[in-house]
């Protein structure tokens, strides 16, 4: 990680492209890879650098892009009207980027970036002294990306865009990541002086290259250790195959940190999640959003957990579905079971098959182990719940709340009709409807209906036509 701080440092993203080839009512940047939008991935990799200021090009849908980001201090927003091109985009950030050495320009759509690329960018950058620094790669494929036209020294001279290119520029692999660090007093001018007569009638970023050389500055190119980090999201081909690099890089942080996944390749670990040691991920699980796991948890296979948090030595059964839940250590949960959001569950609770927890708080100890609905209710500790108990919390206009106390024993097929509150150490027998408070101790249970026996019944028998 870095322990850099590039106070004198400017860096531009550029992000103002419609991306039309997304074909999305969504402004690409807003596309999430293992959900993160590509725009946050960016952000959150340039701050680590810690730069004097972010200015963020935006045009199409800006407004979507903004309210999404935010206003972070260190960000300015710019507008750039019409998507003229890269060079044209970087221009329009003139009027905010001042009294600084260098500035740095990204792409919004290449989510994969890592900060310590940036650093080694900028460090190469000054220490050749150069004025115009392209970060390149060596892609698999360099179909699409803009060719490194280097002389017979091997200087770099110019860019080629890939609608640009001739059969010969085409056959070159090394390709350009469109990120370059750019002395600040040179880049303005540059820009400035770039035309548009391309095969897309646009303002390229990348003839900076020949006009800086025309200027008697100097240009270097700096190359990528991993190219699979420059790759850029153009189309939603692109954007599923970005995501699965990420998430291969992902998974193995996440083993290297001392968790076991299993079948990695069935498993979805997206951005924003953590897991502590010695939890084992087993396959097909999906952790999404902001999901938190404590050490020593087992979960899955096939398991979903959503903006979930969980403490240590959790285990959740095959199936099971969490989503906005607290779920305290020791507890087992599933299989085939279901937490809604804000359902709370203390230590060493049991949640089985069939259960659905929604709104609740369940102390310490508790079982609700079979076939049973509970929502807007409090649950104290060492409870026991009857296969098949329903908090009966919504009458069709309004919710109401069921508060059961410690120590409680709900006998099977009961339903609870809220609002109601049962006392401490009561025992609800089987079947038993509740409408009003159940008082602590000692039985409760509503009139069960008669049983009868009708000797010599006989069932009946199928018609033999
Ligand atoms: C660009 C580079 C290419 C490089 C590739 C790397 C140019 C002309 N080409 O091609 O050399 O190999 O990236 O991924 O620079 N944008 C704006 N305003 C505009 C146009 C684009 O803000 O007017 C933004 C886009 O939102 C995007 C980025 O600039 O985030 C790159 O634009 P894109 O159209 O994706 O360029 P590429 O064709 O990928
Ligand atoms: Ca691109």
């Amino acid at each position: 990680m870095t322990t850099h701080h590039y106070s004198d440092l400017q860096v531009c993203v550029l992000a103002a492209g419609k991306g039309k080839r997304m074909r999305s009512n969504l402004p690409k940047v807003l596309h999430k890879v293992l959900g993160r939008a590509m725009i946050d991935h960016i952000l959150h990799t340039v701050e680590l650098l810690r730069p004097k200021g972010i200015a963020v090009v935006t045009g199409h849908a800006s407004e979507l892009v903004r309210e999404h980001v935010g206003q972070p201090a260190n960000l300015e927003w710019v507008i750039q009207d019409k998507q003229l091109g890269t060079g044209h985009a970087v221009k329009q950030c003139e009027k905010v980027i001042r009294d600084v050495r260098d500035v740095l320009i990204v792409c919004g759509d290449t989510p994969l970036l890592q900060v310590e690329t940036l650093e080694k960018l900028v460090s190469e950058h000054r220490q050749s002294a150069s004025d115009v620094t392209v970060l390149t790669a060596n892609p698999a494929n360099p179909f699409g990306y803009g060719r490194i036209v280097r002389d017979e020294n091997g200087h770099v001279t110019s860019i080629v865009e890939e609608k640009d290119a001739s059969d010969s520029e085409r056959s070159i692999t090394e390709v350009s990541s469109g990120i370059y660090c750019v002395r600040y007093e040179v880049l303005f001018a540059l820009l400035h002086a770039i035309g548009n007569r391309n095969a897309q009638g646009e303002y390229y970023l990348p003839d900076i290259v020949p006009l800086a050389l025309n200027a008697g500055q100097s240009v270097e190119a700096v190359m990528m250790n991993d190219a699979d980090e420059m790759l850029g999201v153009n189309d939603r081909v692109h954007l599923a195959h970005v995501e699965d690099v990420m998430q291969k890089n992902i998974i193995q942080e996440w083993q290297r940190r001392g968790v076991t996944v299993e079948k990695p390749d069935t498993v979805r670990i997206e951005a924003g999640v953590s897991i502590g040691i010695d939890t084992v991920i087993q396959a097909g699980c999906y952790l999404i959003g902001s999901t938190t796991i404590g050490d020593g948890c087992r979960i899955g296979p096939n398991a979903v957990l959503v903006d979930a948090w969980l403490d240590d030595r959790v285990n959740v059964y095959a199936f099971s579905h969490i989503q906005g839940a607290a779920v305290g250590s020791n507890t087992q949960i599933g299989p085939y079971a279901r937490l809604r959001p804000e359902a709370r569950l203390d230590e060493g609770v049991h949640i089985g098959n069939f259960v659905e927890v929604k709104k609740s708080v369940v102390g310490t100890g508790s079982k609700i182990n079979h076939l049973t609905y509970i929502g807007d209710a409090s649950i104290g500790s060492d409870c026991n719940i009857g296969a098949g108990t329903i908090t009966c919390n919504y009458d069709g206009a309004n919710k109401f709340v069921t508060e059961i106390g410690d120590n409680v024993f709900v006998g099977s097929d009961t339903q609870l009709v809220a609002p109601v509150r049962v006392g401490d150490n009561a025992t609800i027998g089987a079947g038993s409807t509740i409408t009003r408070d159940v008082p602590t101790d000692g039985l409760t249970l509503s009139e069960r209906s008669t049983q009868k026996h009708i000797k010599g019944w006989k069932r009946p028998q199928k018609d033999k036509r």
